[in-house]
């Protein structure tokens, strides 16, 4: 079956950059259109030109130097805004004016002070104006959501005819649902008269969680662009983030048939470089680049991973360019994560002095966050003395030294996470695939399972 190719139109440069502590200059603006342009991406919206001279700077600069994709420059439906945008955008292989106005009756009411009328009229003006510089025009109906239907139709209607090449449905204050969505887009395409010679996108807020189940909740309805950001960045809550976009097609193409031209072993490395232009990390639990997307603390979780990786992870790290799964030594870890830590650092212990190992190891980890090597180390040094000194069956002390000298706070301690040995790499379909046997596995005994974790 042929699969439609969906246009990923990345906004971190503008909608992204708009969001508080993310704003970047023209320098930073452009390294990150290079990484962009390596990511795959097909549209680059790299700021919005009549916002600062700064923004029309980075707009003319990216537009001069990268030539695949396209281009885009936001500008409000007004002439000094379009003419400037194309000012900036001109010397771009593929430029994009991207024309906005609100119509729902809140902004047209509140903010715009105008009649739907005028707003469509406006609308209209505004794209036959972009037209006359530029081929490929977007239009936005800003707050599309809370906007009647069929004025929304009406409108859009009028901008088709006016020459706009994509219409782009946002949902601006995040508020719509994902059926609900769906259903908008699919009205759109049923009412509006020519919209089969345009493209029809989504760009989605994140203030209830939704953005990406909205996003692929559109494509499922027949958009064939979606707008997105890196890191899910953007005003408020954010956009869309486009890796988890991506990744949901990538890993259940079963429900969401779709390309995009997205190399995916990219995304880590694009993540990274922004949160070090921007200075603004990820939460540690971000879906696919997060620091703990691939961690694992649970001993459960440790054992399953060990034995073969399909256990606990729908996709693997290298595939979104993350190096490798790792494991963390904390208060929930079990036996068989900490023996292969253990061995790591060239320690290699009997079922039983592992055992004392493991014992002294839960009551430290229950004082500190995450056992560090260099706790490990101590540990095992400890342990050894000690069974020196005391006779067999005799409990020893516990190591408080190393509990009462342990940082807490830091946020990554060295040799706290830790790569598994092999990557067992997953084949495509993670649900039904046979799984190849590790060596622990093949023990097979269920107190040995136990004694795992
Ligand atoms: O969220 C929004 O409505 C926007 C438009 C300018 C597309 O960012
Ligand atoms: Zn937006």
């Amino acid at each position: 079956m042929e699969r439609a190719r969906i246009r990923v139109f990345d906004t971190t440069l503008r909608d992204g950059e708009q969001s508080p502590g993310c704003s970047m200059n023209v320098r930073e603006k452009l390294r990150m259109a290079h990484q962009l342009d390596r990511l795959g991406v097909d549209v680059i919206e790299a700021g919005f030109p009549i916002a600062s001279d700064g923004d029309f700077e980075a707009v003319q600069s990216v537009s001069a130097s990268i030539r695949r994709p396209v281009i885009a420059g936001l500008a409000r439906a007004c002439t000094p805004d379009i003419e400037r945008a194309w000012q900036a955008l001109k010397g771009a292989s593929h430029p994009r004016i991207h024309v906005f106005l609100a119509t729902s009756d809140i902004h047209l009411k509140y903010k715009l002070r105008i009649s739907r009328q005028q707003c469509l009229e406006q609308a209209r003006d505004a794209v036959r104006l972009a037209k006359t510089f530029c081929q490929d025009v977007e239009f936005s109906p800003e707050d599309a959501t809370r906007t009647d239907t069929d004025f929304l139709c009406r409108l859009l209607e009028a901008v088709v005819e006016a020459g706009a090449t994509t219409l782009n449905i946002p949902d601006t204050v995040g508020y719509a649902m994902p059926a609900e969505f769906g259903q908008l887009i699919e009205t759109i395409q049923h009412r509006v008269r020519g919209i089969e010679r345009v493209t029809i996108s989504a760009h989605c807020h994140d203030d209830l969680g939704l953005a990406v189940a909205n996003s692929l909740a559109a494509i499922a309805a027949g958009a064939r662009q979606v707008e997105c950001a890196i890191n899910g960045i953007g005003e408020r809550a954010g956009n869309a983030s486009l890796e988890e976009i991506v990744m949901a097609m990538r890993v259940r193409p079963d429900l969401h048939p779709y390309d995009t031209g997205v190399l995916s072993d990219q995304l880590y490395p694009t993540s990274k470089l922004l949160s070090e232009i921007t200075g603004v990390s990820v939460q540690p639990n971000k879906a696919i680049i997060g620091r703990n997307a691939f961690a694992h603390e649970a001993g459960i979780h440790q054992d399953g991973m060990l034995k073969n990786p399909l256990t606990y992870e729908i996709m693997t790290p290298q595939s979104v360019g993350v190096p490798d799964s790792t494991l963390v030594l904390g208060k929930h870890s079990g036996r068989h994560a900490l023996a292969l830590r253990c061995e790591q650092l060239g320690y290699q212990f009997e079922r039983r002095e592992l055992d004392e190992i493991y014992r002294r190891f839960v009551i430290l980890a229950d004082k500190i966050k995450t056992v560090e090597d260099r706790h490990l180390l101590e540990l095992i040094r400890e342990a050894r003395e000690q069974a020196q000194r005391i006779p067999p069956g005799h409990v020893g002390e516990l190591p408080l030294a190393i509990a009462a000298s342990a940082s807490a706070g830091q946020t990554r301690p060295s040799g706290a996470y830790f790569s598994k040995p092999l990557a067992t790499p997953l084949p495509a379909d993670s649900k039904t695939s046979e799984l190849p046997l590790s060596k622990v596995e093949q023990h097979g005994e269920q107190e040995d399972y136990l004694w795992g974790v």
